[in-house]
């Protein structure tokens, strides 16, 4: 096998090797795939502006997160079912994120349970919540603080699951992903009444703000695109926003997330942290959500599809090429730490060369 030397060549790798269904499973978007394709194309209409002649012979990318000291600010998104990718799953990826020094958020909809990822091993791990069922949250929560977890993330675009064409056209039906569903089952419970539990529509900001006094963690909501929730998310003291559109899996023609990430940190204007994920492909896409005042961003899809190639390895492999990437980015825009990183180090397509 050639020498993998990008991300994309693992999504590329992964296509020849996965099963369709599979694949198509884990690359699809909502209806047309605008704001899929978005996601990636924005980024290139942003240029990096470099300064030259700074001392860059020493580099650091370490930042913190709520307080917890990790390697760079690239950390692993909540996807769901790792074992589609590879029989060691979720459990490949915590010890490669945990190899990588850095945050990994467990989705709900895990192939192996909460206390199986957390017994891989130390790493930060945060949990991925939906709130299907109130009860049934509770109980999720309460495992993954018993289990060390260090923050929830409560995922709140996914009232419903967005329309994926890709998926309706290879029938790839819920009973089929319930089985590699193991997160919330229990022993004997049928995959019918799972199923069931995917039906709470209701959940509004009263019931997460009630929801947070449940729990000690600190509490981030994922899937904000807008300075009007960014408001609402900070009235009710959340602990951090993930600006996402769920890698352009929900609703298409919702804005590329980096195009909307200036609007909610002027928003939450450093009352809490604000992180993104969609589309980040490169060490300089981190740069860029970095310069428009990003806390960190996260990565889906790379993580799935080396993991789908080398497992443990590929994963690995895909966090350290981002961060190598990202350092060579900083070095040559003159930008030996992150916090040089800043507003002038980028110029987007509404600025006119000053
Ligand atoms: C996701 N995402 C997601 N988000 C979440 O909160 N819970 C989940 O279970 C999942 N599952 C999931 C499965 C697959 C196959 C994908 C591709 C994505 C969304 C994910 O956390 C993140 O928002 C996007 O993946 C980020 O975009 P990129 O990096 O994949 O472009």
């Amino acid at each position: 096998m050639a020498r993998v030397v990008n991300v994309d060549e693992y999504e590329d790798l992964a296509r020849v090797k996965m099963p369709k269904m599979h694949y198509d499973f884990y690359a699809g978007g909502a209806e047309d795939k605008w704001t899929l394709r978005e996601n990636r194309s924005a980024f290139s209409r942003i240029r990096i502006r470099p300064q030259v002649l700074v001392d860059v012979s020493h580099t650091d990318l370490t930042t913190s997160v709520l307080g917890l000291e990790i390697a760079c600010p690239i950390m692993v998104a909540p996807t769901a079912l790792h074992k589609l990718a590879h029989p060691e799953g979720e459990l490949a990826t915590a010890r490669a994120t945990a190899a990588a020094n850095t945050v990994m958020v467990v989705s709900t909809s895990s192939s192996h349970t909460i206390e199986e990822i957390a017994d891989t091993g130390p790493g930060i791990r945060f949990f991925q919540l939906y709130i299907f069922n109130k009860v049934r949250a509770m109980e999720l929560v309460a495992r993954a603080e018993k289990a060390g977890y260090k923050a929830i993330v409560l995922t709140v675009d996914t009232p419903i699951l967005g329309r994926r064409e890709d998926d309706l056209r290879n029938s790839i039906s819920e009973p089929f992903l319930l089985v590699f569903f193991l997160q919330p089952t229990e022993p004997g419970s049928s995959l019918a009444a799972v199923a069931s539990e995917y039906k709470d529509k209701s959940i509004t900001w009263k019931d997460v703000q009630a929801f947070m006094k449940l729990t000690k963690l600190p509490f981030l909501l994922k899937g904000i695109l807008t300075k009007e929730d960014a408001l609402k998310a900070i009235d009710i003291c959340v602990d951090g926003i993930i600006v996402s559109n769920h890698g352009g899996r929900q609703l298409d023609h919702v804005p590329a997330t980096i195009s909307v990430l200036e609007e909610v940190v002027a928003a939450a204007a450093g009352r809490c942290p604000v992180f993104v994920d969609g589309g980040i492909r490169r060490g300089t896409d981190v740069f860029k959500a970095l310069a428009l005042g990003a806390s960190g961003v996260f990565v889906g899809r790379p993580v799935l599809f080396g993991l789908a190639i080398d497992g443990e390895q590929g994963v690995k492999k895909v966090l350290d090429m981002l961060k190598d990437e990202l350092r060579t980015t900083m070095v040559i825009a003159g930008c030996p730490t992150l916090a040089h990183i800043n507003r002038s180090s980028v110029q987007t397509p509404e600025e006119k060369p000053s």
